[in-house]
């Protein structure tokens, strides 16, 4: 098989858009003041949450955006942010953010010069509440599972499958919004698909995935302590579906009006385990044309990244040794948001290897954020 292409890819899907009216003129933010560069302004919904609280420590210190709005429950709108949040990230809570007020999720409490909307909502709230933000003409990143297989909705990772963006043209024209809606895969889905695609070129024909899902992925109320200490859950609901239809959505084909998904079979089993972060994920493949471990870790290796602010280089980490990657050591590799393989050998069912990454910023926050520098990068702000 010939090597992947360069590692830094463009970042274009089919060339800038350019022509659609922006809603609202941005701003100059001050962050970034040496270069003056114009940042988008952004809101969150679902702020206070798991992945609400990663977004905002993602987002504070980001040159191209800068945080205008925070949203939640009702039981949060008019508390301040530092009020409403149980902070529980690893860093301290950005100060100007704590004293934001926190509003409800409703288009009429965001202000209107904001540009980007970045959702960790539920997604039977999502369900409800995206869709009315877009047709009043916000861009939204969301995370939520609402809509992620909908035909006109881009499933996006962007090193995977950039070019699957302007499906927005399609939604835009079937639903008249003048917003637009993409979303990030469910986590654990995002754990092993980049690994796929290093492979693809190899005809993938029968993907068996086994997961070991951190319990901050079922967010901060998900799991109580007497469930998982000392434990294991053989089952989370509705996650192996994810696993299975999605990978098959982002490994599609876009030919700019439809897009077909991928034939390959997929059988996830999902496990909830005592770790705080990190997904670890046992996948076994087989393809169509002989494939060596040898060969695998390299294309895992030479897979490229891309050229957007949180995109890591090398996307896919590759461990030698047998016993790696482990949440516990290996989840902030690239800051979070790279991808750790190891363990490639030969099977009964074809090559067998384990990946991993941090579930609550490749698997959420930070893959709603580059999704959002991939929608600034190609003219949809
Ligand atoms: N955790 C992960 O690793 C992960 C990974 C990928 C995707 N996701 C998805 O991301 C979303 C958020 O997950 P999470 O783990 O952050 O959940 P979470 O910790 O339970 O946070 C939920 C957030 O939504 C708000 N909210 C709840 N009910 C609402 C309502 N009726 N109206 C408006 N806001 C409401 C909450 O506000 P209050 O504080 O006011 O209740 C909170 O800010 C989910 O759809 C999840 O499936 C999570």
């Amino acid at each position: 098989m010939p090597p992947q292409a360069d590692r830094h890819r463009s970042i274009g899907t089919q060339g800038c858009r350019v022509g659609r009216e922006r809603r609202k003129p941005k701003r100059f933010c001050g962050r970034d003041s040496d270069s003056r560069k114009m940042a988008v302004r952004v809101g969150v919904l679902g702020a206070t949450g798991a992945v609400g609280q990663r977004l905002i420590q993602l987002l504070d210190p980001h040159p191209e955006f800068e945080i205008a709005a925070l949203t939640a429950s009702e039981s949060s709108a008019g508390k301040t942010y530092r009020e409403a949040a149980k902070w529980r990230v690893d860093s301290p809570i950005p100060e100007d953010v704590a004293d934001t007020t926190v509003t409800a999720t409703d288009p009429d409490e965001v202000p209107d010069d904001v540009d980007l909307l970045f959702s960790s909502l539920p997604s039977s709230v999502g369900a409800n509440v995206e869709p009315a933000f877009c047709e009043a003409g916000y861009v939204m990143s969301s995370n939520s599972s609402n809509a992620r297989m909908a035909d006109d909705v881009p499933l996006v990772i962007p090193e995977v499958n950039a070019d699957h963006l302007d499906l927005i043209e399609v939604q835009r024209d079937e639903r008249g919004w003048d917003g637009a809606m993409v979303k990030n895969p469910n986590c654990s889905t995002i754990t092993f698909v980049p690994t796929l695609a290093a492979l693809a070129n190899y005809g993938l024909e029968k993907v068996h995935v086994s997961t070991l899902q951190a319990v901050s992925g079922a967010g901060y109320d998900g799991v109580t302590s007497m469930e998982i200490i000392d434990n294991a859950i053989p089952h989370i609901g509705s996650e192996e579906d994810k696993l299975e239809t999605e990978s098959r959505k982002l490994l599609g084909e876009f030919d700019g009006a439809s897009l077909s998904h991928n034939s390959m079979a997929v059988a996830a089993s999902c496990n909830r385990i005592p770790t705080i972060d990190g997904h670890l994920e046992n996948v076994w493949v087989e393809t169509e044309d002989e494939l060596t471990p040898e060969d695998a870790a390299e294309a895992m290796r030479a897979y490229p990244s891309l050229e957007l602010r949180s995109s890591p280089d090398p996307l896919i980490h590759v461990f030698e040794e047998p016993d790696r990657p482990q949440p516990r050591m290996d989840r902030t590799l690239g800051d979070g948001m790279a991808i750790a393989a190891g363990g490639i050998r030969e099977s009964s069912f074809g090559l067998q290897y384990n990946c991993l990454a941090h579930n609550t910023i490749r698997g959420a926050a930070g893959a709603s954020v580059l999704n959002g520098e991939l929608l600034l990068e190609n003219g949809y702000l």
